[in-house]
């Protein structure tokens, strides 16, 4: 991959994000009464659950690499970090699946193709892992030190231009996916139907 794209992407990813913010804190809406709220579905719930853990096994190796070093020096404990981290990963899998079926069922073909879009992200991100293993030991030696150049505005992709083009993929399009998040509504709301909840159950009750 061309090392213009480790230098670019993360900063129009951020702008992209950036607007995404700014569009939503200009475009909220008045405080109103509290309405009820629709629960989430089994599928919504494993995206939480799942996301949560992956989630924080990719901030804790960019927050706190020594840490996370000294952590898995015992293989005890790295074995355990993997596991712990592959079985969010395919939490979030089966969850993201079960919603973008079910919004590719009821036609919601905008929110069926950013589900979609999460879903590839994680397969690829669960295909790294069982095919690289011990990613949490190689992720700080590799992907961190170009992540916190990114942050310093010094971007040095030097260690990622040489890793598989897997893990190329996956940091790219992470970050892409990153700077899309503010654009989606995950919290169940009275109006109209958001991503963790089905336009059915929204009615029921
Ligand atoms: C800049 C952004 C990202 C970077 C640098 C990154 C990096 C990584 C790395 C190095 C691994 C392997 C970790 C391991 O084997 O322990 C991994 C795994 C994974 N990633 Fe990401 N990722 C990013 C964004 C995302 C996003 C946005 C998602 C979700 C939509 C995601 C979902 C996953 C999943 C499901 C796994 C497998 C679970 C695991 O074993 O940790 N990643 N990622």
């Amino acid at each position: 991959m061309s090392d213009t794209f480790f230098t670019v992407i993360p900063y129009v990813a951020a702008g992209v994000a950036v607007a995404g913010v700014a569009r939503r804190w200009l475009s909220r809406a008045p405080a109103a009464r509290p309405a009820p709220v629709a629960p989430w579905t089994t599928s919504g719930r494993a995206v939480v659950g799942g996301a949560a853990i992956v989630a924080l096994n990719h901030a804790l190796g960019l927050l706190a690499p020594r840490a996370m070093q000294a952590f898995n020096a015992s293989p005890g404990r790295l074995f355990t970090l993997e596991a712990v981290s592959l079985i969010g990963g395919l939490l979030l899998l089966w969850g993201l699946a079960g919603l973008t079926l079910r919004r590719v069922r009821e036609g919601q073909w905008g929110a069926a193709g950013l589900l979609g879009l999460l879903l590839l992200q994680s397969l690829s991100g669960v295909v790294l892992a069982v095919s690289l293993r011990w990613g949490s030991a190689w992720y700080v030696h590799v992907v961190v030190p170009y992540l916190r150049s990114v942050f310093a505005f010094q971007p040095d992709a030097t260690l990622l231009a040489q890793a598989p083009f897997i893990v190329q993929l996956h940091t790219l399009s992470g970050m892409v996916l990153l700077a899309l998040a503010p654009f989606i509504r995950a919290r169940p709301q009275p109006v109209t139907a958001p991503l963790l909840v089905t336009p059915r159950e929204e009615t029921a009750g």
